[in-house]
């Protein structure tokens, strides 16, 4: 989708927002898949208000993006603007076991920054791709941490009461791989309280995880991690592994010869191969299992 009023152009820019015309979204997520659109950019958290009213007045759908590594985005021209912040500098601050932290901060340096000042907790963390309001959001989870266990408050754009609001810890409830934020409620920064910790013995936790990683996830390709949500007390992957699916494809789209529950883009993989892909790994678990395994991964189709 286009944004070509020249009016509103002009007012976006007065409010800091600068619009990055037809961007591919392949390139702005870790599948490497996606069409194109306009890319809206925000530099100040207060101005969305007002931006989403003026898209709306326009008749210009939106998404949200965050860092692109949970998400099949569809093929084509999108019928959808997508919004971005801007990563602010510093996008960490650090007081006393509190960290601010930015929702566009990418996770893994989060994590590395904490550390340096001797706050552990989030060591499990370390490999999760994205940005902190996308794990923030799916309460990402990894080695027994999850996100969720260390907010104590979060700043967000709440959809429905059109207006930024902070909440508290408890009044969010994080679940395994879910939250109770709307689906367009978006997030903008968050506070966690971690524990004190020696940076060395966080260092050691972190090289755990990673190596751990390393061991059973296939890093170097292109992929959204885990495309199904585990069933409760089993694993997708092991099931899809039991079905002998590994290196089963459409086109580019390729279930990992590592992780059966990782779908890579082994080359110019479309949404279309990857959508059939998913489509046909649920099918053969439900026949044989009796399990209807849910996305993990988030689609935006066009
Ligand atoms: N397994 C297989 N074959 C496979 C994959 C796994 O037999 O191809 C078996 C493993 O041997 C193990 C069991 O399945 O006995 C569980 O595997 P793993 O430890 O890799 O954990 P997982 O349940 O598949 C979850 C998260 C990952 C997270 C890891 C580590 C989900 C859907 N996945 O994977 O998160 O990194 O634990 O904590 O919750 C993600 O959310 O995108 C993600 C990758």
């Amino acid at each position: 989708m286009r944004i070509k009023e020249p009016q509103l152009l002009s007012v976006l820019g007065e409010l800091g927002v600068q619009v990055q015309p037809e961007v591919s979204l392949a390139e702005l997520t870790s599948l490497g898949i996606g069409g194109t659109t306009d890319l809206v950019r925000i530099t100040r958290h207060e101005t969305i208000p007002e931006l989403l009213n003026l898209l709306e007045g326009y008749g210009i759908a939106h998404k949200f993006l965050g860092g692109g590594s949970n998400l099949l985005v569809a093929d084509g021209e999108l019928a959808f603007v997508a919004l971005q912040l801007v990563q602010p500098d510093p996008d960490v601050v650090i007081e006393g076991n509190f960290a601010r932290v930015d929702a566009a901060a990418d996770l893994g340096r989060t994590v590395t920054r904490c550390a340096k000042h001797n706050l552990g907790g989030l060591e499990g963390l370390i490999g999760v791709p994205g940005t902190v309001g996308g794990a923030l959001r799916m309460n990402a989870g990894a080695y027994g941490t999850q996100i969720g266990t260390y907010v104590r408050e979060v700043k967000l754009y709440r959809a429905e009461a059109r207006r930024l609001e902070m909440l508290g810890g408890e009044q969010i409830s994080f679940e395994y791989r879910h939250t109770s934020f709307a689906p367009d409620d978006m997030m903008l920064a968050v506070k966690l309280e971690l524990p004190s910790k020696p940076y060395a013995e966080i260092l050691q936790g972190i090289r755990i995880c990673n190596e751990k990683r390393r061991a059973s996830q296939p890093l170097g390709q292109k992929s959204a991690g885990c495309i199904f949500r585990n069933p409760p007390g089993g694993s997708a992957g092991r099931m899809i592994d039991e079905l002998g699916l590994k290196g089963h494809s459409v086109g580019d789209a390729k279930v990992s010869d590592r992780h059966a529950n990782f779908f890579v883009n082994a080359g110019e993989a479309s949404a279309t191969d990857m959508l059939a892909l998913i489509s046909d790994v649920r099918d053969r678990v439900q026949k044989s299992f009796e399990v209807t395994l849910e996305n993990e991964v988030v689609v935006w189709n066009a």
